[in-house]
């Protein structure tokens, strides 16, 4: 068994003007397609080409770690976004980042300043803990919060400069605006519902 590369939950173009269809379709059949290709050859023959992705990602180290690992995180960050996203969180989300953060302005606040300081190539999360409470964290390289036992992924943003460079260079801070606008909630729903 080997692992082929999601399709994108939507065109290239849908994120447009925030997020070009050039960015788009580069970081979806280059670097994502890339990981799972090398991710292939690594696992290929081994134990591991039975197992599911998330399991990969929760026992391996090294190059298979790190290609698993942004396998996954990719496919999260894309279904983290959405054309049809932004906007104020609704439902059970907002709810949550009110009890958690007391105001979605002081959670966007702590989201942009863990981003906007998250050295180098890495990704900012919005995570669950084992306690229902929500929190902001950041993880480094492939990082990914599903290897800590009780924390659940609710929103993630790429912080690799393939995911900006294109269309907002090195400011980092315009990209988290683009962000902004196409955020998921519904997504970040059927997460914290798990
Ligand atoms: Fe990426």
């Amino acid at each position: 068994m080997s692992f082929n590369l999601p399709p994108l939950p939507y065109a290239n173009d849908a994120l447009e003007p925030h997020i070009s269809s050039e960015t788009l379709e580069f970081h979806h059949t280059k670097h994502h397609n890339g990981y799972i290709s090398k991710l292939n050859g690594l696992i290929d023959g081994t134990d591991l080409a039975e197992k599911s992705l998330e399991d990969i990602v929760k026992t391996s180290s090294g190059g298979i770690f790190n290609n698993a690992a942004q396998a996954f995180n990719h496919d999260f960050y894309w279904k983290s976004l959405s054309p049809n996203g932004g906007g104020l969180p609704v439902g059970a989300i907002n709810d949550a980042i009110i009890a958690s953060f007391g105001s979605f302005e002081e959670f966007q606040a702590k989201f942009n300043d863990c981003a906007v300081n998250n050295f180098a190539s890495s990704w900012t999360w919005l995570v669950k803990n084992a306690d229902g409470s929500l929190n902001v964290i950041n993880t480094a390289n492939a990082g990914t919060p599903i290897t800590e036992e009780g924390i659940t992924p609710l929103l993630t943003i790429d912080l690799w400069e393939h995911a900006y460079y294109i269309d907002y260079r090195n400011v980092r801070g315009e990209y988290l605006n683009g962000f902004w606008a196409l955020v998921n909630w519904e997504f970040a729903n059927e997460n914290l519902a798990k």
